[in-house]
C-alpha cells in the first residue's frame, strides 16, 4: 500500500507532483539538493493552493491538511520512509543515472521507483538501479495541478505489481492515464515535440512572427496555447533536450532540432524559468522577442 511518497527533484515538475500528491492525502517527502529551491518550492504550492481556495476549488482546512502532509529534505536518507520515489531531476540521462545509483542504498527492500523523465529509456534508467522490476515511467504533463493526463511507460523489466501499483497512484491523483511503450519520446513527446520544432523553424525561415505562428495555431486548430508560448512554458532546454533524444533515437533529419531553438538554449533564454523565450516575460503581459 502507497502512502508516504517521495520526489526527488524541486522544479516545476517537482513541486506540482508534490502538490498533488499531498492534496490527495499522501505524505510527501520533497527532496532537493538546494534548500533554496526547496524554499521556493513551497512557496509556489502555497500560491496555487491559495489560488485554488480563492476560486472555491479547495477549502482552506483542505489545504491546510495538505501542507501539513509535505515535508523538505536536502538529504537522501530520509526517502527509507517511503513506498515509491518519483525522480523529477533535470532531463540528462548521467544526472538521472547517477541519482538513482547514490538514491537505492537509501531505500527499503519494497519501494517502486518512478521517473518523470519526458523521453529518455525507462529501461535503461531502471537498469542502473537495484529493482528494474519496481521502477517504472510515470510521465507528468505541466502544469501537473491542471493537467488531466499521466502517461505511465513500463520498462522491459517492470511487473504488473508495479505498474498496477502505480496506475493506483495516477487515479487516486485524479489523473486519467495513456500507456506507452518505452520508445524515444514516448507517445506525448514524440507528437508534440516535432511540432513545436517545426514551429520555431517556421520562426527561423521567417514564415511568420511569433505572434503569427501562435495565433494561428490557437485560433486554427483549438489549442490552448500556441506551440512557441507552450515551448516557453516546458522550457526550451527540455524542448532541444528531448527532439535530440528523438533524433539520436530514431536517426532521422525529421527530428533535428531547429537551429534557432538550439540557439536560444546557448543564449540561456530558457522561456518562463529565465523571464525570456520567445516572449519576454519581465512585464505585466508577455512581449514577443521577434
Ligand atoms: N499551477 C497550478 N494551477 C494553475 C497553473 C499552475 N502553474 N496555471 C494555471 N492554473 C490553474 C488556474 O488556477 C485555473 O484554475 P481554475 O480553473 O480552478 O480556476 C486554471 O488552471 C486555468 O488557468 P487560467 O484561467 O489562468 O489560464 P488558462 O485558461 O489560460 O489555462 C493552461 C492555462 C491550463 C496552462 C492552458 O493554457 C493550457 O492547458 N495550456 C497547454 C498546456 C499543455 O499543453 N501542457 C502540456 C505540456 S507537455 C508536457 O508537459 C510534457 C513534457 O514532457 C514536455
Amino acid at each position: 500500500m502507497i502512502e508516504h511518497i517521495g520526489v526527488i527533484g524541486a522544479g516545476q515538475m517537482g513541486s506540482g507532483i508534490a502538490h498533488v500528491c499531498a492534496l490527495s492525502g499522501y505524505r510527501v517527502l520533497l527532496n532537493d539538493i538546494s534548500q533554496e529551491a526547496l524554499d521556493k518550492s513551497l512557496h509556489t504550492i502555497d500560491v496555487n493552493m491559495d489560488r485554488s481556495v480563492a476560486r472555491n476549488k479547495l477549502t482552506l482546512k483542505e489545504k491546510e491538511e495538505a501542507v501539513s502532509r509535505l515535508q523538505t529534505s536536502t538529504k537522501l536518507e530520509d526517502f527509507k520512509r517511503c513506498d515509491l520515489v518519483i525522480e523529477t531531476a533535470i532531463e540528462n540521462e548521467e544526472i538521472k543515472k547517477a541519482i538513482f545509483k547514490k538514491l537505492v542504498p537509501h531505500l527499503s527492500a519494497d519501494c517502486l521507483l518512478a521517473t518523470n523523465t519526458s523521453s529518455i529509456s525507462i529501461t535503461a534508467l531502471g537498469g542502473v538501479t537495484d529493482r528494474p522490476e519496481k521502477f517504472m515511467g510515470m510521465h507528468f504533463m505541466n502544469p501537473v495541478p491542471v493537467m488531466q493526463l499521466v502517461e505511465l511507460i513500463r520498462g522491459i523489466a517492470t511487473s504488473n505489481a508495479t505498474f498496477n501499483a502505480i496506475q493506483e497512484v495516477a487515479k487516486r491523483l485524479g489523473k486519467q492515464v495513456a500507456v506507452s511503450e518505452d520508445y524515444p519520446g514516448f507517445i506525448v513527446n514524440r507528437i508534440l515535440m516535432p511540432m513545436i520544432n517545426e514551429a520555431v523553424y517556421a520562426l527561423f525561415e521567417g514564415v511568420g512572427t511569433i505572434e503569427a505562428i501562435d495565433k494561428g495555431m490557437r485560433l486554427g486548430t483549438n489549442q490552448p496555447m500556441g506551440p512557441l508560448e507552450l515551448a516557453d512554458l516546458i522550457g526550451l532546454d527540455t524542448c532541444a533536450f528531448i527532439m535530440s533524444v528523438l533524433y539520436e533515437g530514431r536517426g532521422e533529419s525529421k527530428y533535428k532540432p531547429c537551429p534557432l531553438l538550439t540557439k536560444y538554449v546557448e543564449a540561456g533564454w530558457l522561456g518562463r524559468k529565465t523571464n525570456r523565450g520567445f516572449y519576454d516575460y519581465k512585464g505585466e503581459q508577455p512581449v514577443p522577442t521577434r
